[in-house]
C-alpha cells in the first residue's frame, strides 16, 4: 500500500462497472457522490449500456453539472441485437475477456483516458468480477480498489470455494442439497448446498465460471481495498469474515440510500436525489394506479434485469398470486420470457383478475415503486440491489432466486434478516399462494415488524449523524484525496 500523505486534489478516479443494470446503477451513484466531492471522475461504460442509458434517462444532462465528470465507452464484443440476459449471460464474460480486457489494458497503459482530462488517472474502481483489473492497473502503476456489487454473503461463499474443492464437496450432489454446509465460517447454522451460488451445484470443476471465481478471490486481496454495498447492521458478521482476506474494506451501503441522503443534505429539493439509471424505458403510469390502492395491499413482482422465466413458470407464479386474491403490480421486462410469444395464452380467469386488481408494465423506476405506501410485498429474484431496495423500504420479500448470488441472498432474507420467505427452487401456484398468505395475512405483523426494524437500522447506516456507511464513504474520499490507497 502506498502510504505517502500527499494531497492529490483533485484525484482522477476511473470507474469501470460490469455492463449490467444493477452494477451500473450503483456505480453511477458512487460516481456522482465522488464528483460531488470535487474529484475528477471518468465512467467507463460499454457502448451498449451507454446507448441504453442515453436513450432512457437524462443521464448526460444530469452529469453536465459536474465539469470534471466524463463518460468513456468501450465495446463489449457482442452484436447490438444480442439479448445479454438469461443463459446468454455467459457471452458477456467471453466479450469481457476477448475484447474489453485488451482495450482496458491499452487505455490504462497509453494514458488515453487522461487525454480528455487534465489529470492522469490516479485510482481505478472496478467491479469485483474484473479479476484482470488489478494486474493491469499495477502494470500502469495505478492503484485499484474493487467494488463487489453483488452481495457480500455470496462473495464470502466464493472465498470458501477452494476449501470446498479441497474437501471434495463441490459440485454437491442432489441428495446432499438440504444438509448444512459446515465449512463456511459464520454461516454454518443456515447455509445448505441448495443456498449456494448455482455453479457450486451444477458445474464440474473445469467450468469456466468456477475458474473465474477462483481468479476473483485471488485478485481481491491484491487490490488496495474493496468497496461493499452493505452496512455493519446488515452484514456485520460477514464483513468481519471478509476482512480476514481484504485489509481495507469500505462498506458504504445501501448505496442508493446513501446517495439519496447525501444529495438531499446538499439540496433539499435536489432532483438528482431521485434520479433513475434505467436501461429500459420506464412506464411510470403504474404510480397513478398505485395511488388508488390501499396501504400495503399490493404485491410488486419483478425478476430484475437478467433473469428469464419459462411460460410455464410465469403461469404458476401468476396463478399463485391471483389465487391469493391480492392486488399486484407486475414488471414483465421485454425479453424476460423464454419460449415463443404465440405459446403465451392467458386464461380468461387470469385476464379478468388482471383487469380487476392487477397492473402489468414493462419496466418501472423500482426504487420509487418500492417506496410507495401501497406496496405490501415484493416478489423478487433476490438480486442484490433489489434486496437492498426492499430492505430500505421495509417491504417483506417473497424470494424466487435465479442465479449467481441470488440463492445466497434469498436464504439470508429468510434465515438471517427474517424479512421474508425463500421459496427457492419451488415454482408452483400452491407454494406461492401459501407464502403470500403467510406474509400478508397469517404472520403479517411479525414480518412487518422485522422489515421495519431492518429498514430503520439500514437507514441509520447512511445518515450523516454517525451512520457507519456515511462515515466509511467519507473515509474513502479522504483516502483517495490523500493517496492513501
Ligand atoms: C445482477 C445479478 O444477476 C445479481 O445476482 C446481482 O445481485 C446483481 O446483478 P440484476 O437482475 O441486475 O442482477 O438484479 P439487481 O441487482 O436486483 O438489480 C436490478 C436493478 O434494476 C435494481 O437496481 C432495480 O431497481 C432496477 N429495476 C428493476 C428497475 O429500475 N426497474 C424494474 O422494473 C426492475
Amino acid at each position: 500500500m502506498i502510504k505517502n500523505e500527499v494531497v492529490c486534489d483533485p484525484a482522477h478516479v476511473l470507474i469501470f462497472p460490469l455492463p449490467l443494470q444493477g452494477p451500473v446503477n450503483c456505480m453511477l451513484k458512487l460516481a456522482e457522490l465522488l464528483a460531488l466531492n470535487n474529484l475528477h471522475v471518468t465512467f467507463l461504460n460499454t457502448t451498449h449500456i451507454q446507448n441504453s442509458l442515453i436513450k432512457h434517462t437524462h443521464v448526460e444532462s444530469r452529469f453536465t453539472k459536474y465539469p470534471d465528470f466524463r463518460f468513456e465507452t468501450i465495446p463489449d464484443g457482442l452484436s447490438e441485437d444480442h439479448p445479454r440476459t438469461g443463459d446468454k449471460f455467459l457471452d458477456i464474460t467471453h466479450g469481457i475477456e476477448k475484447v474489453m480486457k485488451p482495450l482496458f489494458r491499452e487505455m490504462l497503459s497509453s494514458g488515453k483516458l487522461s487525454s480528455k482530462s487534465s489529470k492522469p488517472v490516479s485510482l481505478v474502481i472496478a467491479d469485483g468480477f474484473y479479476n484482470f483489473g488489478v494486474g493491469i492497473a499495477k502494470e500502469a502503476g495505478i492503484p485499484l480498489v474493487y467494488f463487489d456489487t453483488i452481495s457480500p454473503c455470496a462473495v464470502w461463499t466464493f472465498f470458501s470455494l477452494p476449501t470446498l474443492i479441497k474437501l471434495g464437496e463441490v459440485p454437491f450432489t442432489e441428495e446432499d442439497y438440504d444438509k448444512k454446509v459446515t465449512c463456511i465460517p459464520g454461516t454454518e447454522k443456515y447455509l445448505r448446498p441448495r443456498d449456494l451460488p448455482s455453479f457450486f451445484r451444477t458445474s464440474d470443476l473445469s467450468d469456466p465460471i468456477v475458474h473465474l471465481i477462483l481468479q476473483e478471490i485471488e485478485a481481491i486481496p491484491k487490490s488496495q481495498g474493496i468497496i461493499l454495498n452493505t452496512s455493519e447492521h446488515i452484514d456485520g458478521q460477514i464483513i468481519s469474515q471478509l476482512s480476514t482476506y481484504c485489509s481495507n474494506v469500505y462498506t458504504i451501503g445501501p448505496l442508493h440510500a446513501l446517495h439519496k441522503s447525501i444529495m438531499l443534505s446538499k439540496d433539499k429539493a435536489s432532483p438528482q436525489a431521485n434520479s433513475s439509471n434505467s436501461l429500459w424505458e420506464e412506464d411510470n403510469s403504474c404510480m397513478t394506479w398505485l395511488d388508488a390502492q390501499p396501504r400495503k395491499s399490493v404485491i410488486y413482482v419483478s425478476i430484475g434485469s437478467l433473469a428469464v422465466m419459462s411460460i410455464a413458470q410465469l403461469m404458476e407464479l401468476r396463478h399463485g398470486i391471483v389465487n391469493s386474491g391480492k392486488r399486484f403490480l407486475w414488471v414483465q421486462r421485454p425479453g424476460s420470457l423464454s419460449g415463443k410469444d404465440e405459446d403465451y395464452a392467458i386464461s380468461t380467469e387470469l385476464s379478468d383478475a388482471t383487469t380487476e386488481r392487477g397492473c402489468i408494465v414493462s419496466w418501472v423506476f423500482q426504487e420509487e415503486v418500492l417506496a410507495h405506501p401501497a406496496i405490501g410485498l415484493f416478489l423478487t429474484h433476490s438480486g442484490w440491489n433489489s434486496t437492498l431496495e426492499g430492505i430500505i423500504e421495509g417491504v417483506p420479500m417473497l424470494c424466487w432466486p435465479y442465479f449467481v448470488d441470488q440463492q445466497v441472498n434469498s436464504r439470508f432474507v429468510q434465515e438471517v434478516w427474517s424479512v421474508g420467505i425463500d421459496i427457492k427452487d419451488k415454482c408452483d401456484r400452491v407454494t406461492i399462494e401459501k407464502a403470500v398468505r403467510e406474509i400478508m395475512e397469517e404472520r403479517k405483523d411479525e414480518f412487518e415488524k422485522s422489515a421495519s426494524m431492518m429498514a430503520k437500522l439500514a437507514r441509520q447506516s447512511v445518515c450523516d449523524q454517525g451512520g457507519s456507511s456515511h462515515h466509511n464513504f467519507n473515509r474513502l474520499v479522504n483516502d483517495i484525496r490523500l493517496m492513501r490507497l
